[in-house]
């Protein structure tokens, strides 16, 4: 199909099973004529939108992503918004950033000090230096990369690292299975194996009231809580009903999350009513 009309390419997005056909057609109408066609065609064939069109709309903003980076996630919105209220003047380090998603919506929001961004695939970390061209963006496996002069420093530890217990990548779907590296899915046995190594060498590069901030599963929230009481950080696990995320939240000091500090809804979206709530709930999205 060389230059298909919005109707032609919903009723083809529709018989390959799209079930938000009219949404992807309008993203496509956006393509250039000449391309529509092919791109069409892969999307079709499978691939996920973001990938097709070059790019993902997070938290308000449009990100680069190429194909066969993970392709953010709005629950992740939920890690921005219980970083916001402490990213002012700060220093903000984005752990397994993928395309920089969350540190580039802390930087749109607040003025931190410096902005880092690290991750393991190189596929993953070019697309990060175009979408935060003002943060050190490295290339390479967690802490590893980083210099020394870092340690102690870090006021916000922001991380969606993989979660996803490595029987359960099988289950995921196609899309994921097909276009996203396993590297950004399978978080070993229990889901935990990224999350743990971050937690354990967190407090050396945290500064004193710094927080780690980690998504995860309503599953592995306890662990996860668990595995930072036991570094020393005072854990709490929000529940963010407002876009199905979930965060455990570490405190590098004895303090609890100070009221004012908790996150809500409008700091990310602006007029959204809905707040998220702080406790021990553990009805929250699974990977
Ligand atoms: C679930 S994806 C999330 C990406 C990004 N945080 C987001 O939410 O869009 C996990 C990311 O962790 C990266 N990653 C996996 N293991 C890593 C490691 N040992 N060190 C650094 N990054 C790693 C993957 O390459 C992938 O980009």
């Amino acid at each position: 199909m060389g230059h298909p009309t919005e109707q032609e390419i919903v009723g083809e997005l529709r018989a390959a099973g799209c079930v938000f056909a009219e949404d992807e057609a309008r993203v496509l109408m956006e393509t250039p004529p000449d391309a529509r066609g092919a791109l069409l065609a892969r999307r079709v064939a499978g691939e996920p939108l973001e990938h097709v069109v070059g790019w993902v709309e997070f938290a308000g903003a449009r990100l680069h992503v190429a194909p066969g980076v993970f392709v953010p996630r709005r629950r992740t919105e939920a890690l921005v918004r219980v970083a916001l209220p402490h990213a002012e003047g700060a220093v903000v380090l984005e752990m397994c950033c993928g395309v920089g998603a969350v540190a580039h919506a802390i930087a749109d929001r607040t003025r931190p000090r410096d902005v880092i961004a690290v991750d393991i695939d190189p596929a993953a970390t070019d697309c990060a230096r175009r979408n935060l061209p003002h943060a050190d963006v490295v290339t390479g496996d967690l802490f590893e990369p980083l210099p020394t002069a870092l340690q102690g420093t870090v006021d916000v530890l922001v991380a969606n690292a993989p979660y996803v217990p490595t029987g359960a990548v099988g289950t995921m779907p196609r899309e994921a299975r097909d276009h996203e590296p396993v590297v950004a899915l399978d978080g070993g046995p229990d889901g935990l194996d990224i999350a743990r190594r971050i937690v354990e060498q967190a407090p050396s590069w945290l500064s004193p009231g710094g927080i780690l901030a980690i998504e995860t599963s309503a599953g592995q929230a306890p662990s996860l809580a668990a595995l930072m009481t036991a570094q020393g950080l005072a854990a709490e696990i929000v529940v963010d009903d407002d876009v199905d995320g979930l965060v455990v939240v570490g405190l590098l000091v004895g303090a609890a999350v100070h009221p004012e500090n908790k996150p809500t809804a409008a700091t990310v979206e602006p007029g959204t009513p809905a707040r998220p709530t702080v406790g021990t709930d553990t009805e929250a999205s699974t990977p």
